[in-house]
């Protein structure tokens, strides 16, 4: 649905009046195109003293063409401040943090990226470094609600012995593919990940399923894998069948019809994908959700029973056949959709809240236990985004759910679809058990 608050806002007289009243402004966002580079200015590159990072980072920004500067000139504006905060071991040190920001906190391009490169605390020398390091959180989050324009910020996590896997990760967040994520805290641990030979097609050879795939993000997540290279399978119910076929042209993949909760869907999919030229799957999407809102006082059982079926029990049931019967391979990707809804909870969606709780509950029970396996379990957990179920809320509610974000607006589909992109690339192999948040720094839950 059209935001046409945010249209009139970039107007020529909407600019004027917003300005003039003090009303949001939710400005336009650098989204990914085709062949764009990551960034189109230089970008700033911070360190501390003894910070682990700003060398591999370096040197990661020079292989994508990236232009950096240690310093910038006056009138010069950057595409990116990126601080190597690793260095940072004690409360004083955080001075390190004001110092690099506070200069050059207006010389951000619209749409600007900030990264603040950390030591997980609980890896960190002594309880003061994990202090500091904690800290950093805060600052971060405070930067994202500060800057506005677009700008996005994040701290990247960064385990001993990952310094070479953060390219997947840093790309992501420099581009314009993570144009609504902003105010996350990303955990990169130890490890190797292999550089794709295309990062424009990170995922060729790979087959993706993605469930609930005939329209809305579902739709978007198959478009944005195949883009990326994968062959696609796009699962929805037979009732959604002439949507589903449109989505599997589209993207030259397979199109299956199965409601997942049936009682023997898992067993279906599963002896699908065993048949199929590969005999099993790559990345697994569970994207399929629904709604059924009433407080839980009005709410009937079968509403309850909808919900959790379709959105926690299905990609249950669908993980533990396909994982028995080791139909995932070393280099698989398991990607949950979940909502700030499981994290903050809200009115009316008691079901629904549990339910997409329950999928961050999944990927944080799952994550340590298939590491061993060379597989990744992760979460998006998306806020606003515009699609057919969003559009349905009462007009006071997706009006509050549009403009209470640092971005002023709601996210699209294709967010959602570009940030489970980069959880499914080969580089992102040391990314796992991560709940990532699509959802433009929404207050919901912060
Ligand atoms: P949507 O309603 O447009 O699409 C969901 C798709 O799942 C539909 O095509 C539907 O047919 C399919 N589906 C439902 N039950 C199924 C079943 N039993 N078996 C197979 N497929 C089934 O929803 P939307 O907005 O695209 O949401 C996608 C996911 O993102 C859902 O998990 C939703 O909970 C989640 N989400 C969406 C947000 C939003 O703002 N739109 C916010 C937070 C989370």
């Amino acid at each position: 649905m059209a935001d046409r608050y945010a249209n009139f806002a970039n107007s020529g007289l909407g600019r004027t009046m917003v300005k003039r009243l003090g009303l949001p402004d939710p400005p336009r966002l650098r989204r990914h195109h085709a062949g764009d580079p990551l960034v189109s200015a230089p970008v700033l590159v911070g360190t501390t003293p003894g910070g682990r990072l700003a060398g591999p980072v370096g040197k990661l920004l020079a292989e994508a063409g990236v232009e950096t500067a240690d310093q910038l000139p006056d009138g010069v504006r950057v595409s990116a401040l990126i601080l190597d905060a690793t260095g940072i071991t004690d409360s004083a040190g955080l001075r390190a943090v004001y110092d690099f920001f506070h200069p050059y906190a207006r010389k951000l391009q619209t749409s600007g990226r900030v990264i603040v490169l950390g030591t997980p605390p609980e890896t960190t020398a002594s309880p003061r470094e994990a202090t500091a390091q904690r800290s950093l959180e805060g600052l971060t989050r405070s930067i994202g609600k500060e800057f506005g324009h677009g700008t996005t910020a994040q701290l990247v996590h960064v385990a001993p012995g990952g310094e070479a896997a953060v390219a997947s990760t840093l790309r992501f967040l420099l581009s314009g593919r993570s144009a609504y994520v902003s105010g996350q805290v990303i955990r990169v641990a130890a490890g190797d990940a292999p550089a794709p030979a295309d990062w424009d097609r990170p995922l060729d050879g790979k087959l993706a399923l993605v469930t609930g795939a005939a329209r809305g993000i579902g739709a978007a997540i198959a478009r944005v894998l195949a883009r990326d290279g994968a062959e696609v399978i796009a699962l929805d119910v037979p009732a959604a069948g002439d949507a589903l076929a449109d989505v599997a042209n589209e993207t030259r993949g397979r199109a299956l019809q199965l409601d997942l909760t049936g009682a023997d869907a898992p067993k279906r999919l599963a002896g699908y994908l065993a048949a199929g030229p590969r005999g099993g799957v790559d990345i697994v999407v569970h994207n399929a959700g629904i709604t059924r809102d009433k407080t839980i006082a009005r709410m009937s059982a079968d509403r309850w029973d909808s919900v959790i079926g379709v959105n926690l029990t299905a990609p249950e049931r669908v993980n533990e056949l396909l994982l028995d019967r080791e139909l995932i391979p070393s280099g698989g990707r398991i990607v949950g959709v979940a909502s700030i809804a499981g994290i903050a909870g809200n009115r009316g969606q008691t079901n629904y809240a549990t339910s997409k709780a329950g999928v961050i509950g999944m990927v944080q029970a799952y994550a340590p236990v298939l590491a061993g396996r060379g597989i990744t379990v992760n979460a998006v957990a998306p806020g606003f985004i515009e699609t057919a179920m969003t559009a349905r809320m009462p007009l006071g509610l997706r009006e509050a759910g549009r403009r209470l974000n640092s971005m002023s607006q709601g996210g699209l589909p294709v967010d959602v679809a570009e940030t489970v992109a980069w959880l499914a690339s080969p580089g992102s192999a040391t990314v796992n058990g991560n709940v990532v948040r699509v959802c433009g720094q929404s207050l919901l839950g912060a």
